[in-house]
Order: structure tokens, then sequence, then C-alpha cells
């Protein structure tokens, strides 16, 4: 069987960790091998030699720093074309930018040319698997994951369930979403590399009855991921609270309908009860922070801190069209400066952790992605870390250790550092 060998700098988190600061393999010149899409060793380039005869030609040599291909936890395809819209928060934001561009997606063949675009877009910003809302409408999940599968890319993807305060023409109803959704799941999820995420988009757009419908789906699926937003907007949580009055608080609404669980991913999470907290927790679901959103939106600052400390998976993500990037590196920078108005320091292990073997603990899904680590799938890219821009290059050559390199890395990147990007062993994309 054929086997590809990268040569390069590498650095990757091989296990779960809240230190990833003290849990990171680093390897200055190190040998990544793969065999069929999967990556079947990774060692020193000294220790390779010693035992294998290989040609220098046969092995790809790589100037920049080879990492895993980075996850984006929580992202809206539809929402690409609609990114930078003026003067909103949450709610005014979804009805005057939003659903208008939503409704587009009910044209099968626009969704497709949107979704390989989008995917296009996320191979050039380093990210190999992402956890994506679609649509109301299923065959806005069939373009995308058609459009995955040319790549052999591991993408989660749902349809929008949304049966009320929402326009006419994006609306499906308890029963159909329930049953598009379960035709779906029936479809896509484990076909090759795809994952189905049921979606509720969030509770003020779903009747009760909708919720119900969509916990029982969860109940008949336990490995499907569920995705949705919580507690991102003070006005979003009171509308919660005056359309779901005998809830406890926000995330009981979800908790009730049975959405509260493993491999359940809640959007935002900014402005938490206690209660709320222990719940996520003791149920095992994570909390998805999105920090170039929170800002955009002007949601408010994500206490990562606090959500860490109570045991709860978290994950950086871009939230695009709320989000201002698809690079994870460059909502790394925002997550730090989310954290210093906060009068605390998010070190850029962890920050790069929240976006590689951190995101696939939150998704439970680090025995396939997220890390290097051998039997694990060939998804990585390669940043170059001492080209462009000039301001990092020049950045770059003060920096006296790996964590200062890192974080400058992070500060000062562009998308113009992904230099190549590898899904399943393969070249998706390469800067031009
Ligand atoms: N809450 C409900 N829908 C959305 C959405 O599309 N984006 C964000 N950021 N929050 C939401
Ligand atoms: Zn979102």
């Amino acid at each position: 069987m054929q086997k590809t060998f990268h040569r390069g700098e590498i650095l990757h988190f091989p296990k779960r960790t809240d230190s990833p600061e003290q849990n990171y393999q680093y390897l200055n010149d190190g040998i990544l091998v793969i065999e069929q899409g999967k990556i079947i060793d990774l060692l020193d380039a000294d220790i390779f030699f010693q035992h294998h005869h290989i040609a220098q030609e046969q092995i790809e040599t790589h100037s920049g720093l080879l990492i895993p291909g980075m996850i984006d936890s929580h992202v809206h395809y539809p929402q690409m074309e609609m990114i930078a819209s003026y003067g909103r928060q949450l709610l005014e934001w979804l009805n005057d930018y939003t659903f208008p561009v939503e409704t587009k997606y009910a044209d099968s063949s626009y969704a497709a040319l949107q979704a390989d675009a989008f995917l296009r877009q996320l191979f050039a910003h380093g990210t190999t698997t992402a956890s994506v809302f679609a649509t109301v409408h299923p065959q806005s999940v069939d373009a995308f994951f058609t459009a995955a599968a040319t790549y052999q890319a591991r993408m989660i993807c749902g349809k929008v369930l949304m049966d009320r305060h929402s326009p006419d023409n994006l609306r499906d109803t308890a029963d159909s979403g329930y049953r598009e959704s379960k035709d779906l799941l029936e479809k896509w999820h484990h076909h090759e590399r795809a994952l189905y995420a049921i979606t509720p988009r969030f509770a003020p757009t779903s009747t009760p009855e909708q919720l119900a419908l969509a916990g029982q789906l969860a109940q008949e699926y336990p490995d499907a991921f569920i995705q949705t937003h919580l507690s991102e907007n003070t006005d979003e949580i009171n509308w919660v609270k005056s359309l779901f009055p005998d809830a406890k608080d926000y995330l009981n609404v979800y908790e009730r309908y049975g959405l509260v669980r493993d491999r359940a991913l809640f959007g935002h999470g900014i402005h938490l009860e206690p209660r709320e907290y222990q719940t996520l927790a003791s149920n095992h679901s994570s909390v998805i922070f999105c920090p170039t959103s929170n800002l955009f939106i002007g949601s408010g600052l994500f206490p990562y801190f606090t959500v860490k400390e109570h045991g709860i998976p978290v994950a950086i993500a871009s939230d695009v069209g709320g989000g201002t990037s698809l690079n994870l590196l460059v909502n790394q920078a925002e997550a730090y400066k989310i954290l210093q108005l906060q009068h605390q320091n998010l070190n850029p292990f962890e920050s790069l952790y929240l976006c590689t073997q951190g995101a696939a603990v939150a998704m439970q899904l680090e025995d396939q992605i997220g890390n290097l680590n051998p039997g694990t799938e060939a998804d990585f890219i390669e940043l170059d870390v001492n080209g462009i821009p000039p301001m990092l290059k020049q950045r770059m050559a003060q920096a006296k250790t790996l964590e200062e390199k890192l974080f400058a890395l992070i500060m000062l990147a562009d998308e113009r550092v992904i230099r190549q990007t590898y899904v399943n062993g393969q070249q998706v994309y390469s800067r031009p």
C-alpha cells in the first residue's frame, strides 16, 4: 500500500488535558507517515532514518509548522455570504440579515454551489472538520454532505429545526422537521466521514412540540450530535424565559426535552447561571466559545475559566456569519482579548488546544481527529510561521521560546499563514 511521508516541525496535543501547556508533543524535525487516509506513525526524523531507508524524493518536506487540521465546532455555512453585516445585535441581526439569506437555500443548485465554496474557504482557513448549521431546507444538508464527500472530509451538519418566530418560507412543522431530520440522519450519519447533528436553531424558534420530537430523535440515535444556541444575548434569554415560564432557566428548556447529553454542543453560553453550569457538566455536554461572533454581535464576554472550572468541555469556534473570520487562529486572538478584558490570560497552547484536540474532546471525536496520534485520520495543515504577513516574520525573529512563537503566531496570523491543508491524507488546499 502506498505510504506518504511528511517531514517538518510538528506540534499537537496527544491526549485530553486541562493543562495543554504541559501536555503537548513538539518535534523540531519530525516525520508523519500516512497510509490510506490514516496517520500510521509520528516520530523524530533521526529515529525514522535509523529504521527506514526511504529516498529523500519520497518525503514531502515542509518548512512550516505541521499541526492537526483545526476544528470549527460551530459555524453556519449559509451565512458565509452575509458575514460582516452592520449595526445589529442578535435578534434584529437574525431578522434583518440572516433569515433573508437563508431563504435562498431552498434552491438545491444554489446550495450545492455555496456548500462547495464554503468547504474550500474552510480549507483555505486551516479548518478540516466543522459542525455546521445548514438551513431549514433538507436539500441544504444534502448539498453540504454531497460536497464534503468529494473531499472525503469529516463533517458534521444538520437541518435547522424552526417552526415559529421566523418567516413563513423558513418554517417547518414539528412533524415535518422530525421526519426530514430522521431521513437525513438515516441517509448521512456515518456515511463515510459524515456525521449528523440534530439542529434545533434555538429555543425561541421551536415550539415545545418540536423540541419534544427533537428529543425523541436524539433518544433514537444516541450517538448523533445535537447542536443549538444557548444564552448568547440578554434579550434572547429574557425572551426564552417569557416563552417557557415554567422552565428553571434557559438550559432547562433543552433539558426537559432530553437535549442536554453527550455530544450536545451548545453555542455561546455566555450568561449562564450556576445551575446551568452544573447541569451541563453532569450531562457531559459541551459549550462552544465563539470569540469573533461574541464581539461582533455585541453579545458579551465569555467566562472561559468559570466554564472550565466546572469541568465542561469547551471549544473555540467561528460562528460565521455572526463571527467575522473562518480562521480559528484569528478567533483565538479575539479569545485572548476577551479574557484580557476579564483580567485573565489564555495561554497560546490552551487556545490552540481548544481548536484541535480540545474541540475533538468536546465532540467526542478524539479517536478520529484533533491530534496526530497514529491510528487517527490524516487531517493536518502547514502553517507558514516565518513568511507572510511581514509583521509576523519580524516578530518571529525576536521570539525565543515555542510559547512566545505560538503566541505571536496566533495574535498576528491571518489566513495567509495557512500554506497547505490535507484532508484524509490528500492535499485539498495549497496557498497560491
Ligand atoms: N441564535 C439563533 N440563531 C443564531 C444564528 O444563526 N447565529 C447566532 N450567532 N446566534 C443564533
Ligand atoms: Zn451560531
